[in-house]
């Protein structure tokens, strides 16, 4: 039986990249004592690196695997930490309907330094006016499946990780 502070799960994590899916989503598990997923560590587990994906195979490979991946892992009792992108599969769409979703809002601003030096694929021509139009596109989508959301601009991962488990507190 754990200790730490009991959360409904799966509960995932949605939002463009750098809005911090993944810091979150480990202090998170660790908070609730639960299993951490991120799908994109899964992928690189399975396929390789995803610039090397996109790369080699291009974006419509990588959502093929993104969504096999994506699928095996809402299967299981985690906090899951999806890839900004993988809600464009409708089958995605359809599975987190049911589910607790967070959406991790980020502004521009705040996310130029956390994206600055990666190796995202999608933004290595266009830098941030890519990421803004990007995140401008899928906004309406996050916002749809959305049952609670979060900018993480200015606020701690300590209290990100109070807020989700305020509200998705529960029997597990
Ligand atoms: C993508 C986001 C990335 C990764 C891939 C594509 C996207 O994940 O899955 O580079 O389409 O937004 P993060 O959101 O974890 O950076």
């Amino acid at each position: 039986m754990s200790d730490g502070p009991r959360l409904a799960l799966p509960i995932v994590l949605v939002g463009p990249m750098g809005a911090g899916k993944s810091r979150v989503g480990q202090r998170l598990a660790a908070s609730a004592d639960a299993p951490f997923v991120d799908t994109d560590t899964r992928i690189t587990e399975r396929y390789g690196p995803i610039d090397q994906i996109f790369e080699r195979e291009g974006e419509e490979y990588f959502r093929i695997v993104e969504r096999e991946v994506v699928a095996d892992a809402l299967r299981e009792e985690a906090v899951i930490s999806l890839g900004g992108g993988a809600v464009l599969h409708p089958d995605t769409r359809d599975d987190l309907a049911g589910l607790p979703v967070v959406w991790l809002k980020v502004t521009a601003e705040a996310v130029a330094p956390r994206l600055a030096g990666g190796s995202r694929p999608l933004i290595a021509e266009g830098g941030l006016a890519r990421w803004t139009a990007i995140m401008e596109e899928r906004a309406p989508v996050y916002a749809a499946l959305a049952d609670l959301e979060i900018d993480t601009s200015r606020r701690s991962v300590a209290r990100i990780v109070e807020d989700i488990t305020e509200r998705f507190g529960g029997a597990r």
